[in-house]
C-alpha cells in the first residue's frame, strides 16, 4: 500500500479505479500483507512450533478465512456462527478452539459433535453443561479452563480482559478447585490452561506477568497440561510513532515457563494477522464550515467502522490523491450518522480537500468489517481482496432488499 506518483495503490491496483468501479465506502485488503503477517508471526515463534488459531472475531470473511487456512492456521471461535464459518473455510476441527463466557448448550453440542480440539470453559456451570452433554453422547470431551490471571494488559480499558473485575476466566483459587473436579470426571479430559488478557497490547511486560501467574498456577495444580493457550492480544502500530511489540522478549518469557512445564503452545492472534491488511476507502460528500474547524462529511460512518466511536481508537486518514499544496486545513472527519460519536479523527494540517475527493482510512482489517452494523439502515460495504493486479470481490455490498 503506497503512493505511486501521488495516487494511492494497493499492490498493483489504483484505489481511485476501485472506487470508480465498486463505489464507496469499500474495504480493500492486500493479500501480500496478509501473507507477510502470517509468515512473520510464524517466524517470531518458530522455535516453539505452536498451534496458531486465528481469532475469527477479528475478521470473519469466508474468503479470507480460506486464504488464512491455506497457511495452515487453525481458528479460535466464539459462537456457533464463527465455528460454522471456520469449518466451511475448510479449517481442520482438530485446529479449532472455542472460547467465550456464555456458550449455549446448542453451541456446545455442535462443537462436541464436530470433535474440535478444545472447548475453553470459563465457569463451573459451563463445565457441568459440557459434562452433561458428553455423558448423554457417551463421549469424552477435551477442554481447557480459562484462567483470569488478574494482570493489567495496559491497553484500552474497554478491551482489557485479564483483571479480576473482568467477566473472563476464573480466579486462581477457583481454577485449582475446577482442576480437582475435572480430574475425576469420566467424560471430560482436561488438556489445556488458557489465558487472554486483552487486545492491542504493545508492551511485553503484561505478557511476562501473565506467564508468571500461569507458571504458579500450573505448579500449584500439580497437573500435566498438554496445551498452554496464551490467547492473542499482540498489538500493532496504528501510527508511525508507536513502537511494535517486542516479540523476542515475549518469546523468551514463554520459553522460560516451558522449561518447567512442557506443553504445546497455542496462540489466538487476530489483529496481528489482519489489522494492517486493509483500508476503508470513502468519498467526501460535503465539506461544512464549523466554528473553529471544517467538517469533512464522509460516505463512511460508524456503522462501517465502529472502533473510533466505540473505543476512541485512532485510524490514520490519508488523501487518495496527494497534492503539493501549501494550503493546509484542520479537519474533523465525520460520518453522516445522527450521533456525535460518529467521528473518525481530527487532523491538523491536512491537505485542502474538495467535495467528491477520496480518502483512505488505514489499518481497518481487524474489527473493522466484523464490527460493522446496519445502524440507520445503512448497507454494509463491499470487501475486495487485491492480489498483485487481481481484484477479487470477497463480499458484495449489501442491497436494500437484504434489509427490507
Ligand atoms: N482470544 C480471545 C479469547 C479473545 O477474546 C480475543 C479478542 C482474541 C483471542 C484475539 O485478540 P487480538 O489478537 O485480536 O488482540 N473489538 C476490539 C478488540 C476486542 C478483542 C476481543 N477479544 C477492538 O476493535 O480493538
Amino acid at each position: 500500500m503506497k503512493y505511486i506518483s501521488k495516487s494511492f495503490f494497493i499492490e498493483g491496483v489504483k484505489v481511485r479505479n476501485l472506487a470508480k468501479n465498486f463505489k464507496t465506502p469499500i474495504y480493500c485488503y492486500s493479500y501480500k500483507k496478509l501473507k507477510e503477517n502470517i509468515n512473520n508471526f510464524k517466524k517470531n515463534f518458530k522455535s516453539l512450533n505452536p498451534l496458531v488459531c486465528f481469532a475469527v472475531k477479528a475478521n470473519a470473511n469466508l474468503k479470507l478465512l480460506k486464504e488464512i487456512k491455506k497457511f495452515g492456521l487453525g481458528a479460535d471461535v466464539v459462537s456457533l456462527g464463527e465455528l460454522t464459518k471456520a469449518l466451511k473455510a475448510g479449517i481442520n476441527p482438530k485446529k479449532i478452539v472455542f472460547s467465550g463466557v456464555g456458550k449455549t448448550s446448542e453451541e456446545l453440542r455442535f462443537a462436541i459433535d464436530k470433535k474440535i480440539l478444545l472447548i475453553n470453559a470459563e465457569s463451573k456451570s459451563e463445565i457441568l453443561e459440557i459434562e452433561k452433554i458428553a455423558r448423554g453422547k457417551r463421549r469424552s470431551v477435551n477442554i481447557g479452563i480459562r484462567l483470569n490471571p488478574n494482570t493489567d494488559a495496559k491497553t484500552l480499558s474497554q478491551i482489557s480482559t485479564g483483571k479480576k473485575q473482568d467477566k473472563f476466566g476464573v480466579s486462581e483459587k477457583y481454577f485449582l478447585e475446577l482442576v480437582k473436579y475435572v480430574k475425576n470426571s469420566q467424560f471430560i479430559k482436561l488438556k489445556c490452561i488458557s489465558v487472554h488478557i486483552g487486545s492491542q497490547i504493545l508492551n511485553h511486560q503484561p505478557f511476562e506477568k501473565m506467564l508468571k501467574v500461569v507458571d504458579g498456577v500450573i505448579k500449584k495444580s500439580n497437573y500435566k497440561f498438554e496445551f498452554i493457550d496464551l490467547g492473542g492480544g499482540m498489538g500493532i502500530s496504528y501510527s508511525k510513532r508507536v513502537k511494535n511489540l517486542n516479540y523476542k522478549k515475549y518469546l523468551a518469557a514463554i520459553k522460560k515457563i516451558l522449561k518447567k512445564h512442557t506443553a504445546k503452545i497455542i496462540f489466538e492472534p487476530g489483529r496481528s494477522i489482519v489489522g494492517n491488511t486493509a483500508i476503508l476507502v470513502s468519498k467526501v460528500i460535503y465539506i461544512k464550515q464549523g466554528s473553529n474547524k471544517n467538517f469533512i462529511i464522509l460516505d463512511a460512518a460508524m456503522n462501517d467502522l465502529m472502533r473510533p466511536a466505540l473505543y476512541g481508537a485512532k485510524h490514520q486518514i490519508l488523501p487518495e490523491n496527494k497534492i503539493k499544496t501549501s494550503s493546509k486545513k484542520t479537519y474533523e472527519f465525520v460520518g453522516p450518522i445522527c450521533e456525535s460519536t460518529d467521528s473518525f479523527l481530527t487532523v491538523k494540517k491536512f491537505q485542502k480537500l474538495n467535495e467528491k475527493d477520496l480518502i483512505i482510512i488505514s489499518d481497518v482489517g481487524a474489527y473493522g468489517m466484523s464490527l460493522s452494523s446496519n445502524y440507520n439502515v445503512r448497507l454494509k460495504p463491499a470487501e475486495i481482496l487485491i492480489k498483485g493486479r487481481k481484484i477479487n470481490i470477497i463480499k458484495k455490498r449489501q442491497k436494500l432488499e437484504d434489509l427490507i
